[in-house]
């Protein structure tokens, strides 16, 4: 059983590009706000697609305070509220051309944590003079990977849900958002360049675990982009093996998906006869008996 105190948190993630992290995100949420679940979308891929596939691209060009701050400057974290932005399937805080910065920021920040434990005979301040927001001061020790789990904290109360959309490269930004919702939720295409992959994200899971302490359940495996080739197959087969305790959906190659994207809704909103609507409607329905959720009223 996946464990909540506050709302369930999902972070969606794959270091690889393309796999799907984006569309799964998107769909998974508007499965869950059409079951009638609560949900607040949080884009932390620098990118802004899951931003832009929500229509929201101007947020992506919008004026600090954004989640930039949110995430860097610790005398900014409470701001999270007012990043939050009204979708008609559900809340976002959207991303923004300043989290390009943000994986350097949240390095500084990481160096200032340990300088700070005396880990290395470094000034802090001498590390905090080289970044935006960071400062010594509002940086815990350790690790400085708290950062979303703590400015969730704050907004969370209102939903069920929080799904995050992840960057594609492993770093601090994807850290922070593990780190946050302690779940994944791994989208994975059916081809041979998702074995090594997976064998990353699995080593990079334990890394996080050891560093931080944590621990970090999986929720389950989207095989995405599935056509009916032998590849697909055996690729199917190794998911079902390597994750053999966890569910493995499969989402077909479906151009409605992008068609949705490119309207900013999910495929409930978009045209929900997509036959792909049923995967995400039973990846949703898992995710609620995973967190404990109640069954939603027929
Ligand atoms: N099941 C699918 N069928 C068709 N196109 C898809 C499917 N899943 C993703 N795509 C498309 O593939 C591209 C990459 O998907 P995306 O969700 O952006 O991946 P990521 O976020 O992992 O980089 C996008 O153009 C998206 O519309
Ligand atoms: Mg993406």
């Amino acid at each position: 059983m996946a464990r909540r105190t506050g709302p369930a948190r999902i972070c969606v993630t794959n270091a690889k590009g393309g796999t799907g992290k984006t569309t799964v995100a998107i769909n998974v949420a508007g499965a869950l706000s059409e079951r009638g679940r609560d949900v607040l979308f949080v884009d932390l891929d620098p990118q802004g697609n899951a931003t832009e596939g929500l229509g929201l691209l101007e947020e992506y060009d919008a004026a600090p305070p954004t989640l930039f701050d949110v995430l860097t400057d610790g005398d900014q974290r409470d701001r999270m509220a007012d990043l939050v932005i009204e979708h008609p399937e559900m809340d976002v805080v959207p991303s923004n051309i300043d989290m390009l910065q943000a994986e350097r920021e949240l390095t500084i920040a990481d160096l200032v944590a340990r300088a700070t434990e005396g880990e290395v005979d470094v000034d802090p301040a001498a590390l905090s003079a080289l970044a935006v927001n960071v400062a010594p001061d509002t940086v815990a020790g350790g690790h400085a990977l708290d950062t979303l789990d703590d400015a969730l904290g704050a907004v969370e109360d209102d939903y069920d849900y929080v799904v995050v959309d992840s960057p594609p490269f492993y770093g601090k930004l994807t850290d922070t958002g593990i780190y946050a919702t302690r779940n994944i939720l791994v989208p994975a295409l059916t081809e041979a360049t998702s074995e090594r992959a997976i064998e990353l994200l699995i080593d990079q899971m334990s890394a996080l675990e050891a560093q931080t302490g944590i621990t970090v359940e999986t929720l389950g495996v989207v095989a995405n982009r599935v056509e009916t080739t032998g590849e697909d197959e055996t690729m199917l087969e190794w998911f079902e093996a390597v994750f053999a305790d966890d569910p493995v959906w499969e989402v077909r190659k479906r151009v409605a998906l992008q068609r949705a994207f490119s309207a900013g809704q999910s495929i409930f909103a978009y045209d929900p006869s997509v036959d792909m609507a049923d995967v995400f409607l039973s990846i949703a329905a898992d995710l609620d008996r995973q967190f404990d959720y109640a069954e939603v009223p027929a």
